[in-house]
């Protein structure tokens, strides 16, 4: 099977990396905004319900709403010249310059800047959920799934608006969106179904921002930027937890063929993100810092502890939910393994999600 992205790939060392260069390419993704996707509209004429543990989750989504622009005090600074994170492990641009000697304010800014960008893509993804729930809302087969799906595009909405607020307010920038990102972003809208839409967005995309978010949320001290992740990330659980009971659901009833294309999906997909190994951010700011990404990528795989370093985000959440869906199984494991997305020491989950409603 064809990797995505093979000509943009190239090794450092023996790790086969994502790396994209070409400015006008970049333009080129970046102004391809209408983007053609294939869409089933399914009407159903059953209005009760039929999966009881969905329309819980959509109950509780009912009394979870809050207000991006009340229930929150922006009043508080999001000062530029005090550590929000901490000063060791947060950032990698920041880590590699404290290796290299440079002095504090530097590093400081650095971890800034790699945050502003970090944030910039969450949003861009938050966009994406938005454009996908609004699209499983129509394609999806019961009603129970289409309440759930819509009470989910006012809960992106608020994350859009959240976040974007977030950056203008707060941080004063915007960071356009990565290549890497808006190629799998663009993938995951045009998938041909609903049930490959909802494997990639709400597994694989929802249960990777999950682990930001609860990473991010846990290491900072600011606490405007603590509370508006603990609100975003108690969406996001409800979201993972739609498309674990829906998957679940589905895998069921899957033929061995269909199971072997989803679990080659899930792998293609995050594959590619991992491939990218940051090198997009560090394309966007090494230069500021004096930099190079490639000597950046050398260094972190280094690290003695690079794979559990790598692997933290997707073993948050991700990969121990395709494990439970049966979507890694020895076809894909030695490949995720190899690739430090899978790891043994799995991070205690920092908040507990909800897989049954
Ligand atoms: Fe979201
Ligand atoms: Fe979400």
């Amino acid at each position: 099977m064809e990797k995505l992205m093979p000509e943009s790939r190239r090794m450092i060392e023996n790790f086969e990396v994502i790396e994209h260069v070409d400015e006008r390419q970049i333009a080129a993704l970046r102004a391809h905004v209408d983007v053609e996707v294939p869409l089933a509209l399914h009407w159903t004429w059953e209005y009760g319900s039929e999966v009881e543990e969905l329309r819980q989750l959509y109950e509780r989504g009912k009394r979870s709403q809050w207000n991006a622009e009340t229930d929150l005090d922006w009043s508080i600074l999001f000062p530029r010249e005090e550590w929000f994170l901490p000063r060791q492990g947060a950032s990698l641009l920041a880590g590699v310059l404290d290796s290299m000697g440079a002095d504090d304010a530097t590093c400081r800014e650095a971890a800034w800047d790699e945050f502003a960008h970090t944030m910039s893509q969450l949003l861009h993804g938050e966009q994406a959920a938005l454009q996908l729930c609004g699209q499983l809302t129509n394609a999806c087969p019961t009603m129970d799934q289409k309440w759930y799906a819509g009470s989910q595009v006012i809960d992106e909405v608020r994350h859009v608006e959240v976040m974007s607020k977030f950056l203008a307010r707060k941080m004063g920038v915007l960071y356009p969106v990565s290549p890497t990102i808006k190629i799998l972003l663009d993938k995951l809208l045009a998938a041909p179904t609903w049930k490959l839409k909802t494997l990639g967005m709400q597994c694989l995309f929802e249960g990777i921002a999950v682990g930001i978010f609860d990473i991010i949320k846990t290491m900072t001290t600011n606490p405007l930027l603590k509370e508006m992740l603990r609100r975003v990330e108690l969406d996001e659980a409800r979201h993972a937890a739609f498309g674990i009971l829906t998957m679940r659901r589905l895998v069921e009833d899957a033929t061995p063929e269909e199971m072997a294309a989803f679990e080659e999906f899930a792998f293609e997909i995050l594959e590619a993100l991992n491939a990218n190994q940051q090198l997009d951010m560090l394309h966007d700011l090494g230069p500021k810092y004096g930099l190079d990404p490639e000597a950046c990528v050398r260094v972190v795989h280094s690290l003695p502890n690079w794979v559990d370093l790598n692997a933290e985000v997707y073993m948050h959440t991700v990969i121990p939910n395709l494990v439970r869906l049966g979507l890694v199984t020895e076809r894909t494991e030695e490949r995720y393994r190899k690739l430090g997305i899978m790891a043994d020491v799995r991070t205690p989950p920092r908040s507990s999600l909800p897989l049954s409603a």
